[in-house]
């Protein structure tokens, strides 16, 4: 009898663990996913983490989510910390992937597979996938707003221009200013375009760790010591933080609404976006960081659970070690022509957001 009532115990114990597996619900098998994301000094990355760890504990992952603030150190550090708490997966949006080759090995060597997020992970083969945006599509489509805007291909007007380009130690930034420069190289050398300064390489124009202060800094200074009789007509930045550096520098110059540059930036944050309906900057460049946390999460469970994750480039990501498949959503250019339709009409802001 004490038999039978053991086997029935036992039996019961086994059906009630098959119905919480069964469920999708609280806990996917115990599995941990580690996210490295890079500061919480930029807007996006808050978002883009807030959107990864929602989507995956919807999915019945725990998550670890932590910022490094742009320390280097202490994002490997975090890494490791993961590594030795067994996570399963990580995701990692580098500050400078160069520095994290070690630890991916050591992840790498825990059977820890990696999911590179947004940033390319350089010099490793301990990468699995990578989400982004086009990012080198990013800098085209700044560059083909500012040569639609002044209709670079027909004016016979000739406007300066100074860049404020992207960090150094992120593969986006060489990308992005590669997109650019297809772009308005043309137009640099038929002179339409005017680069006082004469800063227009990559070497030349990249702010390590995209430093806004940075960013108001050189602009302070191309001001002062280069536009003291003329006005600069276009500041192409690549982040939406270099504008607001670039706003300070210009509004401290006593430039107003009426001799205001035309001014880029990148992530659509809502502080540029305001700045955007306001006239204080021209566009920027939309990533719906919905879309990449979703494609992200597909590539965690594809690595999990061993199912194909949605690719759409295999051969664009090269990391000095391998390619990279990748999946590249789409930037799309925002200005005060689409925001309504594109950004309150996508769900990314309410109006009273923007309005506040
Ligand atoms: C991202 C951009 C962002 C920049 C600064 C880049 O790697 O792709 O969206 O503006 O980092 O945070």
């Amino acid at each position: 009898m004490k038999k039978i009532i053991a086997l029935v115990l036992a039996l019961m114990m086994v059906l009630s663990l098959a119905a919480c597996g069964g469920n999708g619900g609280s806990n996917k098998g115990g599995k941990t996913v580690g996210i490295a994301m890079p500061t919480q000094s930029s807007e996006r990355w808050i978002k883009d983490g807030a959107n990864m760890k929602a989507q995956l504990e919807e999915k019945g992952y725990t998550v670890i989510l932590q910022y490094a603030e742009d320390d280097v150190q202490a994002q490997v550090s975090q890494i490791e910390n993961m590594i030795s708490q067994k996570v399963d997966c990580l995701v990692i949006a580098a500050i400078d992937s160069g520095a994290l080759t070690g630890v991916e090995a050591q992840a790498k060597q825990a059977g820890i597979p990696i999911i590179a997020y947004d940033r390319l992970l350089m010099d490793t083969d301990a990468v699995s996938y990578y989400a982004s945006f086009d990012n080198e599509g990013v800098g085209r489509a700044i560059g083909e707003y500012i040569e639609k805007a002044k209709d670079l291909a027909n004016t016979t007007e000739t406007y300066t221009i100074e860049f404020f380009m992207g960090s150094p130690d992120d593969n986006n930034a060489v990308l992005l200013h590669r997109g650019l420069m297809k772009v308005l190289q043309p137009y640099l050398d038929k002179g339409t375009l005017v680069c006082k300064t004469g800063r227009t390489s990559f070497e030349d124009t990249c702010i390590l760790r995209w430093s806004q202060e940075t960013a108001q800094q050189w602009c302070e200074n191309y001001l002062s010591g280069f536009y003291a009789d003329e006005d600069l007509d276009i500041c192409a930045t690549a982040f939406d933080g270099f504008a607001y550096g670039c706003r300070s520098a210009l509004e401290g110059a006593g430039y107003t609404l009426d001799n205001w540059p035309l001014i880029t930036g990148q992530d659509a944050e809502l502080m540029a976006s305001k700045n955007i309906i306001a006239g204080y900057q021209t566009m920027s460049i939309y990533k719906d960081t919905r879309l990449l946390a979703e494609k992200c999460v597909t590539m965690v469970e594809a690595v999990l659970n061993g199912t194909e994750p949605e690719i759409n480039d295999t051969t664009t990501y090269n990391n000095n070690v391998m390619v990279v498949p990748s999946y590249l959503c789409t930037p799309v250019a925002v200005d005060q022509s689409n925001y309504e339709e594109l950004l309150i009409g996508g769900g990314y802001y309410t109006a009273e957001e923007l309005a506040g």
